[in-house]
């Protein structure tokens, strides 16, 4: 059987960093994020008996490295469905991979979609989020709708992803900006295993409850002042964790901080926009869609700047009937 599904990337504003259970990705403390509208994954699958082995061509490649971790989740799938037909996965990223935007999430999210139906699995959201998270933590947060809360659980049933808000809730615009560096830092993986000996990220955990719960009032009263001062302290308390793991992740490049300041100081000038930033140099800036224009003639100005692309929350992850192959 063959099934097509398209999967959103997402953003976290209050991030996933730290696994309490490796095997499972159960993370360390819950999440808050959402859909980006314009960072998208196709993923079509399908199982058949013609299959001597899984094969796997992502963007136009077949990719070993990605390939293993594809086939694992494979392997998951035809387990709950009790099927054992070989596939063919064939996936396409609709923004380019080297401009190290994670494609993780939208990768697994479409993935999990498109393989169960292809595999005849008849699972609910909440399931089909459990399944992702297996894959690959953050995919879970790109199959429901818009903006989304995954609860860190205590065991595999209790660690998934619901919509908390529709996509049209709030008219917020996240623009990506990729700087002109290629994705060689360290991967989240590392990160994650990292933090868990970091003595600060105890601290961390300690008050991250209280502030998922800020930010989802934030988000509900639509407070955009408070709602981007919260994200920004976020983003950089995650990137201090980074920086006193042991070794030390410096994620960051001179124009990261470069973008970093100018955002400050069109604050100063009432031009409102805030930062976040994940495992990476590039920069997630969030603003209301009335200041767009005016954002988007200042980032065109910078030449450092390699690409930038401009999202609206989204819709999650859903089936389309136009197979890739
Ligand atoms: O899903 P992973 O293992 O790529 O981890 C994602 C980690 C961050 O992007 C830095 C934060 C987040 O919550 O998405």
């Amino acid at each position: 059987m063959k099934a097509t599904a398209i999967a959103p990337a997402n953003i976290a504003f209050i991030k996933y960093w730290g696994k309490k259970d490796e095997r499972l990705r159960l993370p360390a403390n819950g999440s808050i994020s959402v859909n980006l509208s314009n960072l998208q994954t196709i993923t079509t699958v399908d199982f058949s008996a013609d299959y001597q082995e899984d094969i796997v061509i992502i963007n136009h490649k077949k990719d070993k490295k990605e390939a293993t971790r594809v086939v694992e989740h494979l392997n998951r799938i035809r387990h709950l469905a009790g099927i054992k037909n070989r596939a063919m996965v064939v996936s396409q990223n609709n923004f380019p991979t080297a401009t190290g935007l994670a494609s993780s999430a939208s990768g697994f999210a479409a993935l999990t979609v498109a393989a169960a139906s292809a595999a005849s699995l008849n699972l609910s959201e909440k399931e089909l989020t459990i399944l992702a998270r297996q894959g690959s933590g953050s995919a879970c947060r790109s199959i429901p709708d818009g903006f989304v809360e995954w609860f860190e659980g205590k065991n595999n049933e209790t660690s998934y992803a619901h919509s908390i808000f529709p996509a049209d809730y709030w008219s917020i615009r996240i623009i990506t900006i990729t700087l002109a560096y290629e994705s060689k830092e360290v991967g989240s993986s590392l990160g994650h295993k990292l933090a868990l000996a970091n003595p600060f990220f105890k601290t961390r955990l300690l008050r991250i409850n209280e502030k998922i719960k800020r930010i989802k009032r934030l988000i509900k009263e639509k407070n955009f002042r408070q709602f981007g001062e919260m994200i920004e302290r976020e983003a950089l308390e995650l990137h201090a964790i980074a920086l006193t793991s042991d070794p030390p992740i410096i994620y960051w490049q001179p124009e990261t901080v470069k973008i970093i300041n100018l955002i400050r100081l069109w604050r100063k000038e009432n031009l409102s926009a805030y930062f976040t930033i994940d495992a990476g140099p590039n920069i997630f800036l969030v603003c209301e869609e009335k200041n767009l224009n005016k954002l988007i003639a200042k980032l065109n100005k910078i030449k450092e700047i390699k690409k930038i692309i401009i999202n609206s929350p989204s819709r999650g992850t859903r089936l389309i009937s136009k197979h890739l192959f």
